[in-house]
């Protein structure tokens, strides 16, 4: 049995846990799919969107240029995470469109302070300060995501048990087999989980 290409298109705000979960998952699909591929909003930055800022424009560029690459990799068949803040409804519903329906949006859902307890990179601090203008979440915009495939609140559950939903939906909508290596069959860890 072939299973296709697909898109998780995380979106959250910093250090609501897209990139944790983005490994954890990606262990998974690539045991049971032999291929991943995870663009990291981080990682992209210091090489496709190398020089681009945090500009309203700039996010644009950015995640536009994330969905094409996703895109492209999606048609061949290759698993793909998109790990980055991904703050505008624009931006998601084109990546959407272009990427069809092999496209899962997760939104990682961790309130405000959560996120900023964590700061796992010192930025909320920074931002929190006025040394960091425009950061999301404190003086630049995060649009709510309207209809996500997935939502994981990281603020309640693991990273761990936050893999295990996104791997329940992929099994039950066949995007990898139903039962994995662990003889887990669909649905097993899947509840919570929040399909459309
Ligand atoms: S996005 O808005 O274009 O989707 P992306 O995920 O690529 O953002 O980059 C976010 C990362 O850039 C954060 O993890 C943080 O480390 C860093 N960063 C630097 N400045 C900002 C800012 N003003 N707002 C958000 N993240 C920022």
């Amino acid at each position: 049995m072939s299973f296709p290409g697909f898109t998780i298109w995380f979106t959250g705000l910093p250090c609501s846990g897209k990139s944790t979960i983005s490994v954890i998952l990606a262990e998974t699909i690539k045991k049971e799919r032999g291929k991943i591929e995870i663009m990291d909003g981080d990682v992209v930055r210091t090489n496709l969107s190398k020089g681009l800022g945090f500009s309203r424009e700039d996010r644009e560029t950015n995640l536009n240029r994330i969905a094409f690459v996703c895109n492209l990799l999606t048609r061949n068949g290759v698993p793909v995470i998109a790990a980055a803040i991904s703050p505008f409804e624009n931006c998601r519903q084109w990546a959407r469109d272009l990427i069809g329906e092999n496209y899962i949006e997760v939104y990682t859902r961790c309130s405000l302070e959560a996120c900023i307890e964590r700061d796992v990179k010192g930025m909320y601090k920074k931002a929190l300060a006025g040394e960091i203008k425009g950061f999301t979440g404190i003086d630049d915009p995060f649009d709510e995501p309207t209809d996500p495939e997935i939502i994981c609140d990281t603020d309640q559950e693991t990273p761990e048990e936050s893999a295990a939903k996104i791997i329940a939906y992929l099994r039950e909508n066949g995007f990898l087999p139903a039962s994995g290596s662990n003889g887990h069959v669909a649905g097993a860890v899947s509840q919570g989980a929040q399909h459309k």
